[in-house]
């Protein structure tokens, strides 16, 4: 195990580190008792920081771990960046890559698309690409492909641990690799080489047994999966699959079913290694990595007798395609009974569009099954009669298929083919055959299908399938289609029935990489510099946050009581917003803008204490920074629920924001406020907040900031008697170093200088 292995073909000096992983995992094997692990814990484990002392508890500890790998799209990449920036290192402290992927609109077809996403985003591009040049980071640019097909096709490998910016991340089990959706403050920890902490993930068995065949495909298995567990079934635990059905699914079709795996929830997903995984690192040129996961073999599976949080077996010889939704992922219905379904819910029968691709579904295999289901309607003489669009998941799969003639077949067939980016399936696609607002169906091998996602119209009904279904009922252009059972006519009336799809897993004639995308840092950075413009509206430089400065702070009003649900959307709202994400100063004016306000029940309206006008919340925000005068926001239970956008807890801050005050707070979004020296507190009584009015008026005993002892809020109500109130707070001895320094940042910063 001692051999040096690259990690990929792109990085000169990252290696594998299987003899590390394997020390590691004896260390904790012995603490554990030899009991048998899952796989889940075993990559957990071997990539512990500390695996002498790490407490270990599935569901309970928080592990801190050192993964080998950053990924970051081009959407989440602008903040994580420019806050790595800020801690003054002059290079990442762990491989990373930028993928541009999110930004480009599908309306014309691929290269028409490429070139308008290249000249109205050239400002983010620009700066994505130089801070990548001068902080050593990989940079893939737009037109490359979709983060996750980059990492299966270049960078995932088994047994490895990978963070990325973006909830899809998991696809890369198809490699064993266990690779984490997450927020863009953990992707900085991690280019920053602070340990990453993840809560010690349950582990959920899925055993396949038997083989698919006919119409059923990899999707039906996550498709089937997801309706069991639901979107909520999934949540803390890792989804292990294992069983001796697992060997006859491609290695791309692993990484469809752990890519959808994200839609129940799940931390991630992972398969085993084994002969498929090997095949498909031979083919994308890393034979080297695939005899050392041999070598190293059995610690890429689970031990015999490992045991599950919870086990659910599928029986593949069984397994019918599924078509899920609409509206959401989890509505699983098997294609016997969806013309059924269809007609009970009063689904629109039509079927408008038809979108294969995307990061879940556009592999070589997947291409060629729906080229063979393509051509089977060319030879009869017909055509898709819905809309149809492609889209190929990276370069490599373009060119591929582009050689290999499928991409041809699907023109012949009617279809447009888009750019290698998220398009249609993030929402980036100028739908223009119906109107917004029109009931139509859709249908799609993505894996998301919330209410709006695809083209922003709440009326559409977007389901999503394997993308053989796609291309048959696109042909029928109706939901009431199914294939196995129904006929079609040919151009001369004849019925005739679709073939089953057939397609190689992997190209015979090898993979075509196609046109060079990839942007490697040069050798010498130091004479790079971050391209930003002052005047942007979409990119703005941070500068550090202040230091503490030692005192207590005293009669400082409360910027706003919340009530009731207070998530991340609430705090910093997504949708056009979102457009602002790398400017801290313009997206500010959002923050928490949703909240209700306990005053008056509404959203966005408080009193200005030192004018006694209401106004909108970042306005009274600014003002009162303007005037040097801190505040505390007042918040309800699990205050900060929601996704990990960082943004919630650097908006607050950066309007002056001190402390937020609440019955709880969802942890992350409480671990996000103290990395930006904030000071997130707790009633040690809930009833606390009852006592609190909004024109209230709190001392914060700042200096009694010690591990494990409360903290002191005078009250002084504007009418009546002051009052104490106990606040409790979870911060070690670390982290009150980031709140004395302003930030975990700056500390950083500090430590680096
Ligand atoms: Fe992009 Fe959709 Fe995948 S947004 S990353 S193609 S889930």
């Amino acid at each position: 195990l001692d051999k040096k292995v690259r990690q990929n073909n792109w990085e000169e000096g990252n290696f594998i580190n299987y003899q590390k992983m394997s020390e590691n995992l004896s260390i904790v094997r012995q603490r554990l008792n030899n009991r048998p692990l899952t796989f889940a814990e075993k990559i957990l484990y071997s990539h512990l920081d500390d695996p002498h002392n790490q407490e270990i508890e599935r569901g309970v500890s928080y592990l801190k771990l050192r993964p080998d790998r950053v990924a970051c799209q081009d959407a989440t990449a602008q903040m994580a960046i420019l806050q790595f920036m800020s801690a003054g290192m002059d290079s990442v402290a762990n491989p990373a890559t930028v993928h541009c992927d999110h930004l480009i609109e599908a309306q014309q077809g691929g290269p028409k698309d490429l070139a308008r996403a290249n000249e109205i985003n050239k400002e983010v591009y620009d700066f994505l690409s130089s801070a990548c040049a001068k902080y050593n980071i990989g940079f893939w640019k737009a037109g490359s492909g979709i983060i996750h097909q980059i990492i299966l096709e270049n960078y995932a490998f088994p047994g490895g641990l990978l963070i990325g910016t973006d909830s899809h991340t998991p696809n890369a089990g198809g490699l064993g690799m266990c690779a984490i959706g997450v927020g863009g403050a953990d992707a900085v920890d991690v280019m920053a080489n602070l340990p990453w902490e993840l809560k010690a993930p349950k582990v959920i068995g899925v055993k396949l047994t038997g083989e698919m065949s006919g119409w059923t495909s990899p999707k039906d298995i996550i498709l089937k999966v997801a309706g069991i567990l639901t979107v909520k079934g999934g949540t803390g635990a890792i989804v292990e699959y294992h069983g001796p059905g697992v060997d006859g699914i491609s290695a791309t079709g692993m990484g469809t079913i752990c890519n959808m795996g994200a839609e129940i929830g799940a931390t991630t997903s992972l398969f085993p290694f084994n002969d498929r995984m090997h095949e498909y690192l031979a083919a994308t040129k890393r034979t080297a990595i695939g005899d050392f996961a041999r070598d190293y073999a059995k610690d890429l599976k689970e031990d015999e007798g490992a045991e599950y949080d919870q086990l659910i077996e599928v029986n593949l010889s069984e397994l019918e395609p599924h078509i899920n939704g609409p509206f959401t992922p989890d509505l699983a219905t098997p294609i016997s009974k969806f013309s059924e379904a269809v007609k009970e819910n009063g689904w629109p029968e039509d079927l408008k569009v038809g979108l294969i691709g995307s990061c879940t579904n556009s592999s070589y295999e997947d291409m060629s099954r729906g080229a063979s289901i393509a051509r089977d309607a060319l030879n009869h003489g017909i055509k898709a009669k819905s809309i149809f669009t492609v889209t190929p998941g990276s370069e490599q799969i373009r060119a591929t298929i582009e050689r290999d003639g499928q991409l041809a077949t699907f023109e012949e067939f009617g279809g447009t083919v888009l750019a290698n980016a998220c398009g249609p399936c993030i929402g980036q696609w100028d739908r223009k055959d119906v109107p917004k607002g029109t009931k139509n169906s859709i249908l799609s091998s993505f894996n998301r299908n919330f209410t709006s996602r695809n083209d922003g119209n709440p009326a559409t009904h977007s389901f999503v399938t394997s993308p053989d279904l796609v291309v048959a009922m696109t042909i029928a252009g109706s939901l009431h289609f199914n294939p196995l059972t129904d006929t079609l006519k040919d151009k001369d009336g004849k019925e005739f029935r679709l073939q089953a799809p057939s397609g190689d897993a992997l190209p015979s004639k090898g993979y075509d990489p196609g046109q060079d995308t990839y942007q490697a840092p040069p050798k010498d950075r130091s004479s790079v510099s971050v391209m930003v413009s002052p005047t942007s509206e979409r990119l703005q430089v941070l500068s550090p946050f202040e230091a503490w400065d030692g005192k207590d702070a005293t009669d400082i009003p409360i910027l706003i009581k919340a009530q009731g649900k207070t998530t991340t959307d609430h705090i910093s709202m997504a949708g056009p917003w979102l457009k602002y994400r790398g400017h801290l100063d313009n997206i500010s004016n959002n923050m928490l803008i949703g909240a209700i306000n306990s005053d008056n029940g509404e959203a966005n309206k408080v009193e200005n204490f030192t004018t006694g006008e209401y106004d909108a919340v970042p306005a009274v925000a600014r003002d009162y920074k303007a005037k040097g005068i801190k505040w505390v926001v007042v918040g309800d239970w699990n205050y900060g629920e929601g996704s990990s956008r960082e943004h919630a807890a650097l908006e607050p801050r950066h309007l002056g924001g001190l402390a937020i005050i609440t019955r709880s707070f969802a942890r992350i979004h409480e671990t996000n406020l103290k990395k930006q020296g904030m000071l997130p507190l707790t009633f040690i009584e809930p009833a606390d907040y009852d006592k609190m009015k909004p024109d209230d008026r709190v001392d914060i005993m700042c200096t009694e900031l010690a591990v494990g002892k409360p903290i002191t809020m005078k009250v002084h109500p504007k009418n009546g008697e002051s009052f104490e109130v106990k606040l409790a707070h979870t911060f070690n001895e670390p982290q009150i170093e980031w709140f004395k320094n302003g930030s975990a940042l700056n500390t950083m910063a500090k430590a680096n200088a």
